[in-house]
C-alpha cells in the first residue's frame, strides 16, 4: 500500500522515509496528533510575498502532512486552521483564510476519499461564511463512512469558549435537576467538549519557533507531549513530521506516575 502510494503520488521518493515509517510503526504510534500550523506570514515575508501566499503554501503542507500521517497509521490529525481570535486579522486575510477550506477540499477531497480519510471539524461552524461552511459540510458528509484517519480541522475554534460552553451545558443539567453538582466529574466535562468522540492528543506540534498554546485544546492537551520546531508551516514536510514522531517515541510518558512505560 505504502509502496504503491510512493510510486503513484511521488510523495516521498526517498526510501529512507519508507524505512523510517516502518520503524515508527514498530513502536507506539501516537493515536492523536494536534498541530498549531504557525509561520505562514513570516514564510511569505521572507520571500517578499503577501501573507496570504504563505497561507496558500501552508495549504499544500496540509495535504502532505495528512498523507504521511495517514500512512503512519495516526488515527486523528487535528489542525488549528482558524482560531476565535483570528477574526481580529485584516478582512482581506480573513476572507482568504475562509476560502482555503473550499479550495483545499475541492482539489483534494477525491484524494482524501481514496485514502479513506474522514473529515471532521471542531469549532463554531455557524459563524463561518456560507461557502466555507458548505465546503466543510460536504466533505464531512462525503467521508462520514470512511474508516481511516480522521482529519479534524479546528476552524473558528477557541478552547476557552469550548470549556465555557461545556460549563454552561452542565449548569443547565444541574438547574433542571437531571444531575446534582456532585455528579460533575472529569468525564462529564469531557463528554461536553467538541472532542468528546476523539482520543486526547498524545502529541502537540507547533511550528515557527513560537512556544505557546494560543487557546488550543487546553483541556485535551493536559498530558500531551509537546514538540516545538523553528520550521515555518509551509516548510514543514514529511521529514519534519517523522522527526517529531520519532522524538515523541523516545519520550517517557508518566502521566503523573513515577515509572513510565515509555512509548516503545
Ligand atoms: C498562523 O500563521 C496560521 C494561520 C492563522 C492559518 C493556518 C492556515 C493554514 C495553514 C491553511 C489551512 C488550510 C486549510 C485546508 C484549512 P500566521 O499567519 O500567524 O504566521 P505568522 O505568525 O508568521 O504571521
Amino acid at each position: 500500500m505504502l509502496e504503491k502510494l510512493l510510486r503513484k503520488k511521488n510523495v516521498v521518493s526517498d526510501h529512507s522515509i519508507a524505512n523510517r515509517i516502518s520503524g515508527i510503526q514498530n513502536r507506539h504510534i501516537p493515536a492523536h496528533v494536534a498541530i498549531i500550523m504557525d509561520g505562514n506570514g513570516r514564510w511569505a515575508k521572507q520571500r517578499n510575498l503577501p501573507r496570504v501566499a504563505g497561507h496558500h503554501e501552508g495549504m499544500k503542507t496540509v495535504r502532505k502532512i495528512t498523507r504521511i500521517a495517514n500512512d503512519i497509521g495516526i488515527k486523528v490529525l487535528t489542525l488549528y486552521a482558524f482560531s476565535t481570535e483570528n477574526w481580529k486579522r485584516p478582512k482581506l486575510e480573513i476572507d482568504f483564510l475562509m476560502k482555503l477550506p473550499g479550495e483545499f477540499l475541492s482539489t483534494y477531497l477525491p484524494e482524501l476519499i481514496e485514502q479513506n480519510v474522514k473529515v471532521e471539524m471542531i469549532g463554531n461552524i455557524d459563524m463561518l461564511p456560507r461557502h466555507t461552511k458548505q465546503a466543510i459540510q460536504k466533505a464531512m458528509e462525503d467521508t462520514v463512512n470512511n474508516t481511516g484517519m480522521t482529519l479534524n480541522f479546528a476552524m473558528n475554534y477557541g478552547s476557552r469558549l469550548e470549556i465555557t460552553e461545556s460549563v454552561k451545558a452542565i449548569a443547565k443539567l444541574v438547574e433542571s435537576g437531571s444531575i446534582s453538582s456532585e455528579d460533575i466529574n472529569e468525564s462529564l466535562i469531557e463528554t461536553h467538549l467538541m472532542t468528546k468522540h476523539l482520543p486526547e492528543p498524545d502529541l502537540l506540534i507547533r511550528t515557527s519557533g513560537e512556544v505557546r498554546l494560543s487557546n488550543f485544546m487546553l483541556w485535551q492537551l493536559a498530558y500531551a507531549e509537546l514538540s516545538f520546531t523553528d520550521v515555518y508551516w509551509p516548510d514543514f514536510d514529511e521529514v519534519c513530521m517523522l522527526n517529531a514522531i520519532e522524538e515523541f517515541q523516545l519520550r517517557n510518558r508518566r502521566f503523573g506516575n513515577v515509572e513510565g512505560e515509555g512509548n516503545a
